[in-house]
């Protein structure tokens, strides 16, 4: 069905795909990446690596043109914590409860899949993240880990139980 025109005439936005990245969206990704995290991105690499042993773990936000969100999750093979390695969403698509739709379909995955816990880091100051992860039943209980991305880099480490 055609959207309803807003009282202005425009249309609204189209809604956002939530789908497994493909090998074909390792470039637009890297840009997103560079976008979202412009002073320390993953490298095209990075993500093509984490692709090529995680490819199911690694969900994005599509809107039929441009990829606007993304989760990059990983697994070991050991029966250890599955990590999530990166969450973001578009500056423009923030506060529409994009990232808790993502990380939500990360954890219903990690858990269908046997997971038992999962970890992440966060910047101590990035109140947005913190607040999204305590929802989602994330809790702190070690405290900021001092230099834990290296020397000045402080980092919360996050877990919860599935
Ligand atoms: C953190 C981030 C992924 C959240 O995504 P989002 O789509 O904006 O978040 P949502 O709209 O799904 O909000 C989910 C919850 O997060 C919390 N939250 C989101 N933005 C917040 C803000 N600016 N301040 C405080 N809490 C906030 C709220 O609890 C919110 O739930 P509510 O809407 O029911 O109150 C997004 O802000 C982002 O991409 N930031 C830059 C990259 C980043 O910091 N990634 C995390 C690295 S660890």
């Amino acid at each position: 069905m055609t959207p309803l025109p807003t009282h202005r005439g425009e249309q609204p936005p189209p809604p956002l795909h939530l789908r497994g990245v493909t090998e074909g969206d390792l470039e637009a990704l890297a840009l997103l990446e560079r976008e979202i995290f412009p002073e320390e991105p993953y490298p095209y690499f990075v993500l093509r690596q984490m692709y090529d042993l995680h490819p199911g773990h690694l969900l994005v936000l599509d809107d039929g043109t441009a990829l606007k969100g993304y989760v990059l999750v990983a697994t070991p093979p050991d029966d250890g914590p599955s990590w999530v390695l990166g969450l973001g969403i578009t500056r423009d698509e923030r506060g529409r409860g994009h990232g808790r739709r993502l990380m939500r379909e990360a954890l219903r995955r990690l858990r269908a899949d046997g997971v038992r816990e999962v970890c992440l880091t966060v910047d101590p100051a990035n109140l947005a993240a913190i607040v999204l992860y305590e929802s989602l039943g994330f809790t702190a209980d070690e405290g900021v880990r001092k230099d834990y991305f290296g020397p000045g880099a402080d980092r919360l480490v996050m877990r919860r139980s599935l």
